[in-house]
């Protein structure tokens, strides 16, 4: 079956070549018996994928069960995927089949694959690699022929740095990888896939379909998407439902999405406090956005200042501890007459006008007093995380309390 016929069937909205490529993989794997990892950010679309592999293998015809390894608890996990015998443990009052026995000549699907215990994960890669295990509480080896598919938000390499996840296995079950792109990486199909879900809701609700104005598109194309189609899928649904205009203003638009993940920046996957993530990635490209719009603007409050002890008769003694302590990357000497000469090969900092310092100087001043009393009041006072979110050292966030007389 072609990629088109395969869009068809299984509901795949969307022309982004990385995703035609996922699907042609799955498609042509799906005839062998090699294992298959699918990874992707939450939301991406992983989860049709094995039942793609399923239903163009031979075993189409066999048993498919998909299991969420990250919604059953640790203590049942190794019954449920592999079966126990009776009285193995506490409560284990009957024999039970587990799912790769059950499973004989099918597909798993094994969903958030890295959630699994590390001790799952020893009897996962043995199966893996003899087709054979063990029950619970039994010694009876047990041969099953079973395909299996994994599907993970986590990033694994990262998984296996930090002990949670097996190297070995990694390698096992990544015979075959299929990468599912987040969909701020395909940008054409964001508005492919809004009709095609507001056309669905419109049917679903019994109302016309929404439709955008051009600057509510634009604005759809260029957010980030964490939750990736499905939290377009979810929009699409919460306007079609709240709405009683079915044209989407961007004013409109914007309700519906998050402020604070607003910036299209490249994330990697990770399902860690996925949101979290987000907001301190951003906190920190906006600290380094501000640190550098500051030293431009302290780079111009003290030619200013220089200049104006130049040209005055009154010299400003406060100028120079300010050279010296804040710019360490142009030279001031004094001449002869007692004037202060700056070098600096920053143009912007030459073509300066110093009728701007006095009030750039103020809002500079307001604005860290601004962000240091933001950053205590959410961190509730605790110097060390509001210096920490900052990016600035614990000594230098007590300093400027001091220096700007801050109440916490
Ligand atoms: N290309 C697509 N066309 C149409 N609908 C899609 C597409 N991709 C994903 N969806 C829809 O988006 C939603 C989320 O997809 P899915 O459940 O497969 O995400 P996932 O990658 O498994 O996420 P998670 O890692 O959180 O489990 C589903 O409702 C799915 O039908
Ligand atoms: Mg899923």
């Amino acid at each position: 079956m072609d990629t088109q016929a395969i869009k068809q069937r299984f509901g795949i909205t969307g022309h982004d070549p990385y995703l035609e490529r996922a699907i042609h993989v799955a498609v042509q794997v799906a005839p062998t018996d090699l294992t298959v990892l699918i990874t992707g950010e939450s939301g991406t679309g992983k989860e049709v994928f094995p039942k793609i592999v399923h239903q163009s293998s031979a075993r189409k015809h066999g048993p498919y069960i998909a299991v969420n390894c990250g919604a059953i608890p640790e203590g049942t996990i190794d019954s449920e995927l592999f079966g126990h015998e009776k009285g193995s443990f506490t409560g284990a009052h009957e024999a039970r089949k587990g799912y790769f026995e059950v499973v004989d000549g099918g597909t798993i699907f094994l969903d958030e694959v890295a959630e699994l215990p590390l001790s799952t994960q020893v009897r996962l890669l043995r199966v893996l690699e003899t087709g054979e295990f063990l029950k619970v509480g039994s010694s009876k080896v047990i041969k099953t022929d079973v395909r299996v598919v994994a599907a993970t938000n986590v990033n694994i390499p990262e998984a296996i740095d930090k002990g949670k996840f097996r190297q070995d296995l990694f390698y096992r079950l990544n015979t075959v990888p299929i990468l599912i792109p987040p969909l701020r990486e395909r940008k054409q199909d964001i508005l492919i896939l809004f009709k095609r879900f507001a056309l669905d809701f419109a049917e679903k609700y019994r109302m016309p379909p929404l439709q955008l104005t051009e600057e509510a598109a634009l604005m759809m194309e260029n957010f980030r998407w964490p939750g990736n189609i499905r939290q377009l899928k979810n929009v699409t649904e919460q306007i079609s439902i709240i709405e009683k205009t079915k044209t989407v203003t961007a004013e409109v638009l914007e309700r519906y999405l998050p402020r604070e993940n607003s910036v299209s920046l490249p994330v990697l996957y990770n399902r860690d406090k996925e949101e979290d993530r987000f907001s301190e990635r951003d906190l920190l490209y906006k600290v380094l956005f501000d640190m550098k719009k500051d030293i431009i603007e302290l780079k111009k409050t003290v030619a200013g200042l220089a200049q104006n002890e130049i040209e005055s008769t009154q010299p400003a003694p406060q100028a120079r501890p300010l050279v010296k302590n804040f710019i360490p990357d142009f030279e001031q000497s004094v001449d002869s007459f007692g004037n202060i000469e700056i070098e600096s090969d920053d143009e912007e900092f030459l073509g300066f006008q110093p009728s701007e310092v006095i009030d750039e100087n103020l809002s500079l001043e307001k604005k860290e007093i601004d962000m240091i009393r933001r950053a205590l009041s959410k961190h509730m006072g605790k110097r060390k995380n509001a210096a920490k979110e900052l990016g600035i050292s614990e000594r230098t966030l007590y300093r400027k309390i001091k220096e700007y007389n801050i109440d916490q």
